[in-house]
């Protein structure tokens, strides 16, 4: 799916524009992508690699997310380290490293308006999150920007957050859910089955404006679903 939305990025504007998530799920698929390219072809030099969010610690550190993207992907494809843009390039100040960012996408994306990213990937933590949009947290509400800093949400690391806001993922094109294993069923259920209210699980306020959210989910995540097959 990332292979063949980078061919048509690339073929109808020329670039491939994607935000990777961070956590651990993404890393299988990180892997994938750059071992076997030859049954996923990406034209790497036509892609620009960003970030969902981001933990406030440098890029060594085993909590980066870029770290984890870097170790899994960066290293292993011939992107150009100038099309690829880290969120926090210097950590101990979260809100520099958002508004910094927010610079940095619309130097990207060329536009005012809400950075419209090709493929933007997400995970879901075990609340029901997705980047650092934490639930119960005032990020949840903002319309009128694109990145934001926030505290820790209740599940580790502890750490201030980067994250993009609902605007900016709402307005990609297309938004790829990875979620795996039983401890995000619940969120899960919670979000296709009833009806949960954002406040309380934040990726049910991934509803993209003029795109698609795809779900992709594993046997654990998918078991409290009623017609989970
Ligand atoms: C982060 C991630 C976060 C992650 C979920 C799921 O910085 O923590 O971006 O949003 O996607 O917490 O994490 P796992 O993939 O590790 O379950």
């Amino acid at each position: 799916m990332i292979a063949s939305a980078a061919a048509e990025a690339i073929d109808e504007r020329g670039r491939f524009m994607i935000a990777l998530a961070g956590g651990s799920t993404p890393e299988k698929t990180y892997s994938l992508l750059a071992d076997q390219s030859t049954s996923f072809p990406i034209d790497w030099k036509r892609c620009r690699l960003f970030f969902g969010d981001e933990r406030d610690v440098p890029s060594d550190d085993p909590r980066s997310n870029f770290g984890m993207a870097k170790r899994c992907l960066i290293d292993k494809v011939p992107v150009a380290a100038e099309d690829v843009y880290p969120m926090v390039t210097k950590s101990g100040d979260p809100a520099s490293a958002a508004a910094g960012y927010a610079a940095v996408l619309a130097n990207a994306f060329g536009s005012s308006e809400p950075p419209r990213f090709d493929v933007i990937m997400l995970g879901v933590g075990d609340d029901g999150h997705c980047a650092s949009l934490f639930p119960e947290s005032s990020s949840l509400d903002i319309t009128d920007r694109w990145v934001v800093s926030n505290p820790p949400g209740v599940l580790p690391p502890p750490v201030e957050r980067v994250s993009l806001t609902f605007p900016a993922i709402n307005a990609a094109r297309q938004v790829l859910f990875l979620v795996a294993g039983e401890r995000k069923a619940e969120a899960v259920q919670d979000i296709f089955e009833c009806d949960a209210p954002v406040s309380r699980r934040p990726s049910a306020g991934v509803r993209p404006v003029d795109g698609i959210a795809v779900w992709l989910l594993d046997k654990g995540a998918a078991c409290r679903l009623a017609d989970h097959g």
